[in-house]
């Protein structure tokens, strides 16, 4: 089986690639990714090398370089993405470039060749924030993010190639996820790494937002029992029922890594900040046999020690043009947040 794995150098998508690599041995896989800053090909050197894995340097905008990375493909999952709420705040551009107009050139060319099976990974945003109860999948969706009305727009248009064409679609929306290789901007390997680096950790607005944090390693497992077992024309919530405001995980991270309380600052909120998301995950436990196994805790303990132990992985990226996105981002915040002396 020859599988598509575009956006294979993030977060996400390198550790599926590594989980591909391990759990299914007999699969060929491609993985197209731009290497936008988030995409990092040095992730995937080891599998490049061994021959396990094909990288293509391309844009999934790009039909010539979709067609190339696609050929023979039964299987496609669409990790490529835009993905970061406070960038989608600062410029949209790209959000609805990448994340609807490619999803459109790869449905495209994937119903040209007509392959089996085509899993957009689509997220828990899409529903917008969600003051009590849990999201089911055929709940109205409701984003508020530039980022998520992106990627709802990917999601409802794959959804389309299904409905019209028959195309075999599947979307899962999953939770936050945590884990290795999660590039430094995101809540997690933003407070661990600034724990370590004894630098502030900027919280939003009063530190109660809640997320259901999603191991990725969990995450992984269900995209395989999705390309094994998944419904065409089917949508699936993927999350851990594991919610925590921004202030326990903070306090959870000040633990595990020893940083000082002092380093905690609560910072001006970001704009149209969403409450909380939540999910029901029963029709993934019903038609997959999925459920997350790994409890928080665990996995953040097990988050931190990556961290530590690689810390040259992150110290190249925050040495790099992640400083400038951070003083624009932070410095005039933090420097507010100090002088009001909280
Ligand atoms: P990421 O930002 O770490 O990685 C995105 C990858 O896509 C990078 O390697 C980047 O180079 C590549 N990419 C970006 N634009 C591209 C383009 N035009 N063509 C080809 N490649 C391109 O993202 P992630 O956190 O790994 O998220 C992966 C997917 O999962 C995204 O679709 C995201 O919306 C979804 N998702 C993420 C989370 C989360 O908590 N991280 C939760 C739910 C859903
Ligand atoms: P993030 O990791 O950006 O994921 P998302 O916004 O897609 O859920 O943020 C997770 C939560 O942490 C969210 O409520 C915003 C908050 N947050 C902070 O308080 N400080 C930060 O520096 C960041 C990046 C996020």
């Amino acid at each position: 089986m020859k599988i598509l794995v575009t956006g294979g150098a993030g977060f996400i998508g390198t550790n599926f690639v590594h989980f591909v690599s391990r759990e299914k041995p007999d699969w060929t896989v491609t993985v197209l990714d731009k290497l936008t800053y988030a995409g990092r090909r040095e992730n995937l050197s080891a599998l490049e090398a061994s021959g396990a894995v094909r990288f293509i340097h391309g844009d999934i905008c790009d039909p010539a370089a979709v067609s190339e990375a696609m050929e023979g493909a039964g299987l496609v999952v669409n990790f490529a993405a835009e993905t970061h709420v406070d960038r989608s705040i600062q410029a949209p551009s790209d959000f609805v470039r990448t994340d609807i107009e490619g999803v459109r050139v790869l449905l495209e060319e994937f119903r040209r060749i007509g392959g089996r099976m085509f899993v957009q990974i689509s997220t828990d945003e899409v529903y917008g924030s969600v003051e009590s109860g849990y999201s089911r999948e055929d709940d109205p969706l409701r984003p508020r993010s530039p980022y998520s009305a992106s990627k709802a727009g990917g999601e409802l248009l794959a959804m389309s190639f299904f409905h019209t064409w028959g195309v075999p679609v599947v979307v899962t929306r999953a939770s936050n996820n945590y884990g290795p290789w999660q590039y430094p901007e995101k809540l997690i390997p933003l407070f661990v790494t600034n724990a370590f680096e004894g630098l502030e950790l900027p919280v939003y607005g009063d530190g109660l937002n809640r997320r259901d944090w999603l191991y990725v390693e969990d995450h992984c497992r269900a995209i395989a029992r999705v390309l094994e077992k998944g419904r065409p024309g089917s949508i699936y919530n993927i999350g851990s029922g594991q919610e925590r405001t921004n202030l326990e995980v903070t306090e959870a991270i000040l633990e595990l890594t020893g940083a000082d309380r002092s380093l905690v600052r609560r910072i001006s909120d970001r704009p149209g900040h969403d409450r909380r998301y939540a999910l029901d995950v029963s029709r993934a436990e019903a038609e997959l046999g999925w459920r997350a196994c790994t409890d928080f805790e665990e996995g953040l303990a097990a988050t931190v020690e990556w961290y530590r132990a690689n810390e040259p992985w992150w110290r190249e990226i925050k040495s790099g043009r992640f400083r400038e996105y951070y003083m624009a981002m932070y410095s005039e915040r933090l420097r507010e947040s100090r002088e009001r002396g909280r």
